[in-house]
């Protein structure tokens, strides 16, 4: 089956098994709140923590949506019903969601129907998955390289920094401001802690990628504030964090949870590229320094800006990086230059079922970030010279 017959079929399976055929009846608002944009969180999609055996991984909308029954329970996911249920539960753009779960590939068993994969785990699933999709400076993971590869687990410390950016009262609101601040420090510390920190525009990509989803995903919403809030208490459910009777936060492995009375974003609102473009050009406006792709060259604090009009043929410069929506352009137009090499790099020569599977992927995604382009008006990149990358030892 060609995979987007797959993702057809399994979305078609995956929408009558989550969700009763009202659930979409009633969702009639447009544009504005509507109390169906209510996620249920009882019954079938009651909290339930990771059970022996079962595999939580770095990303905290899976684990939440595990722990919730709105994906497989044992943390083994069909990709069509993991881009699906992240459209239905979070509001994530089909779009979006389509290309994320295109490089979930790397986690996953090409072989099996459906293509499933392991929202964590070892020696499989999106935990090993560095440098292909997991990246240095997350929001709240640790680098590959820093903390004996716990590249899943949330970083308290991390956690706490972004946290606290906010007063600890009703009026917190994480939003694309916060985060912006929170991925400078974020950058600066994989800089100075991280001797392999590298950051090429794969990792560039989901390094911003996801600091917006923290707010464009888990935000709250209601009547008063329908574009959204994220207050400190919401932040810790989705996160997996306890506030102890002295203030210390602690978190638990897998314990991530949609909150009671979680409102998502509007169905006529998803967080797809139409939504991340102008966010991504007003967070690089707060930290341009993020575009600076490069690396550590030789230990902490030796980060080397790779020079970006030799890797893109002149198309692209550091400063025209910064004009207009060149930034989004660059990063989407990356993701497809690049996905195929690293997808091919990873698997070696692959024949067979295993080759059509991988080419449909990459149809997917090519077709998913094609779609994010086409709103844009952007310089022609159609090649980019991989080899200014070796002189990173994090690269390798
Ligand atoms: C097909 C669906 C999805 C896939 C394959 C996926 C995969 C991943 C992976 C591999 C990471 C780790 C990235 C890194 O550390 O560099 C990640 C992080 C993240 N994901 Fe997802 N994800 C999906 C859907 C979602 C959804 C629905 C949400 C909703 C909240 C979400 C929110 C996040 C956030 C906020 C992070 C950053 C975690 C942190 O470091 O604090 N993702 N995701």
């Amino acid at each position: 089956m060609r995979f987007s017959a797959l993702i057809t079929a399994v979305t078609h399976a995956s929408l009558c098994f989550a969700f009763p055929p009202s659930y979409f009846e009633r969702r009639t608002t447009l544009g504005t709140f509507s109390i169906d944009q209510m996620i249920d969180v009882n019954g079938a999609h009651a909290f339930q923590p990771p059970q022996s055996g079962d595999l939580r991984g770095p990303c905290p909308g899976l684990n939440a949506m595990s722990n919730h029954g709105y994906i497989p329970r044992n943390g083994i996911v069909l990709l069509a019903d993991a881009i699906t249920q992240s459209n239905k539960v979070f509001g994530l753009g089909i779009d979006a969601s389509t290309a994320a779960g295109a490089m979930a590939v790397f986690g996953a068993d090409l072989l099996a129907p459906g293509i499933p994969f392991s929202i964590g785990g070892r020696p499989t699933g999106l935990s090993g998955t560095h440098n292909q999709f997991e990246s240095d400076t997350s929001p709240t993971r640790g680098d590959f390289y820093q903390f004996n590869g716990n590249n899943y687990d949330v970083q308290v410390r991390y956690f706490k920094e972004l946290y606290d950016l906010q007063p600890q009262d009703p009026s917190a609101n994480y939003n694309q401001a916060v985060l912006a601040r929170h991925i400078k420090t974020r950058f600066q510390q994989s800089i100075a802690e991280n001797p392999r920190f590298f950051h090429g525009p794969v990792q560039m990509a989901f390094s911003i990628i996801t600091h917006l989803l923290v707010f464009g995903l888990m935000a709250n919403h209601s009547a008063a504030q329908p574009d959204g809030f994220l207050q400190g208490d919401v932040l810790k459910s989705f996160y997996g964090i306890a506030t102890a009777s002295d203030g210390t936060l602690s978190y638990t492995h897998g314990h991530e949870r949609i909150p009671d009375n979680w409102y998502r974003r509007p169905v006529s609102d998803e967080y797809g590229s139409v939504r991340a473009v102008p966010d991504i050009a007003a967070l690089l406006l707060v930290a341009p320094e993020i575009l600076a792709m490069g690396g550590n060259s030789n230990g902490t604090n030796t980060y080397t800006p790779l020079n970006v009009s030799s890797f893109t043929g002149g198309v692209y410069s550091a400063e025209s990086l910064l004009v207009g929506n060149n930034a989004a352009c660059f990063l989407f137009q990356a993701l497809t230059i690049l996905f195929p090499d690293v997808l091919n790099g990873v698997l070696g020569v692959v024949q067979g079922v295993v080759q059509g599977v991988v080419q449909g992927v990459i149809a997917s995604l090519s077709s998913a970030t094609a779609s994010m382009l086409a709103g844009l008006t952007c310089p022609q990149l159609t090649s980019i010279d991989k080899s200014v990358l070796e002189q990173y030892p994090g690269y390798k």
